[in-house]
């Protein structure tokens, strides 16, 4: 896929044919380059983990960026925020913008799977320009100071070594452009689509708690007044839902419950003005503990019989692996189905994303 295209420039879908031009350009340039590196970020892409673009400047491979969707590592791990990672332009070819449209094409890429997008900068001269970048491109570091091979250092410490492994994370939401209007992602419609339809006082489920960020979302949309029925089939979704409500000081607006969506019915009493699903697996857990279709349409189907007129279902689901692709499947064939006397359907994708982009499902019962 191409990204960008310029007079010299071109941003495309990194090849495999650009390992070695990259690879002969940082030994060059003095780096221990090896072809290793590149070799794993194409395994990614091709398992729809990361998509990884090449910059080609008059049919050289000049720069190369990659995005992990989701990103797995530093203080934003379990968030499901895309993370960019392994960003570089050959020294030959600096100063020609390359970088920035670079940047432009990976902030894009992540756009269609989250309003947000981290990254890691060294902290020793060599990612100088980098960090200069990357602060004046709105990214702000997150306040947990440097990381040292995936864990926070502890101050004070003396054992760090300044290498490409001591690192600040940064991250940056990524807003429309100054009176401009872009396209967002499923889980922005998602949080949108709650945000409008949840009043204080409400009854809302959250039929996959997870690390419990929608949770604490519908938690503050329907206030003091209001309760939040939470689900989830792992003891570690309740504990870090917990920690999160607790920490946000509306704990008491919740009830958690360590069980299967589809047994929502026997918590809730209806009417409830919105129930959301985040299909898939808990981000940075067991990716063997994930939503199955015969478990989801019970509890999709209970969601539906607890709704109140004018309430929403709302499910972000996540194809581009095995299970995915079948729920994704099923679940459309669903909801399709559903006569529109009762409801309303609204399926929300980017056609052109490639694999693992999020898509979300509106269902609104009239
Ligand atoms: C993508 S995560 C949810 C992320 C969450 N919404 C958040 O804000 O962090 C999907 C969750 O669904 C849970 N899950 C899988 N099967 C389930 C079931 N039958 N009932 C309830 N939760 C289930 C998984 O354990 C996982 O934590």
């Amino acid at each position: 896929m191409i990204y960008y295209q310029d007079a010299h420039l071109t941003i495309r879908d990194f090849a495999p044919e650009d390992v070695a031009p990259i690879v002969q350009g940082e030994i060059a340039q003095g780096w221990h380059a090896s072809a290793e590196k590149y070799e794993d970020h194409l395994r990614d892409a091709r398992a729809g983990r990361a998509v990884a673009l090449a910059a080609v400047w008059d049919d050289h491979a000049a720069g190369y960026v990659n995005v992990h969707l989701p990103g797995t590592e530093g203080p934003f791990a379990g968030r499901g925020w895309p993370e960019i990672v392994d960003f570089g332009v050959l020294e030959a070819y600096r100063r020609r913008g390359i970088g920035s449209k670079l940047m432009d094409a990976a902030e894009a890429v992540a756009a269609r799977h989250s309003d947000r997008v981290y990254l890691a900068v060294g902290l020793h001269n060599g990612y100088g320009s980098a960090q200069r970048m990357y602060i004046r491109r709105g990214y702000m570091p997150d306040g947990s100071g440097a990381w040292y091979n995936n864990r926070p250092c502890t101050p004070y410490d003396t054992i760090y070594t300044n290498n490409d492994d001591l690192v600040l994370y940064l991250t940056k939401r990524l807003t429309e452009p100054e009176g401009g209007y872009v396209l967002r992602s499923a889980r922005f419609v998602a949080a949108d689509v709650l945000k409008r339809a949840i009043s204080p006082g409400d009854t809302v489920i959250d039929a996959t708690m997870g690390n419990g960020h929608d949770t604490l979302a519908l938690c503050q949309w329907v206030g003091e007044g209001g309760r939040v029925y939470a689900f989830d089939v792992q003891a570690q979704a309740v504990e870090h839902t917990r920690a999160r409500l607790a920490a946000a000081g509306v704990a008491d607006r919740a009830a958690l419950y360590c069980l299967g969506h589809e047994h929502m019915a026997e918590k809730v009493n209806g009417p409830v003005s919105a129930v959301v699903f985040n299909l898939g697996w808990l981000p940075g857990g067991d990716h063997a503990v994930t939503t199955r279709w015969e478990t989801t349409r019970a509890a999709v189907e209970s969601a539906l019989g607890l709704l109140k007129k004018q309430g929403v279902l709302v499910i972000c689901a996540y194809p581009g692996h095995a299970e995915g692709d079948r729920e994704r499947e099923a679940l459309t064939a669903f909801l399709t189905a559903l006569r529109p006397q009762d409801f309303n359907v609204l399926a929300h994708r980017f056609l052109n994303a490639g694999p693992g982009a999020p898509e979300c499902f509106v269902v609104q019962k009239q």
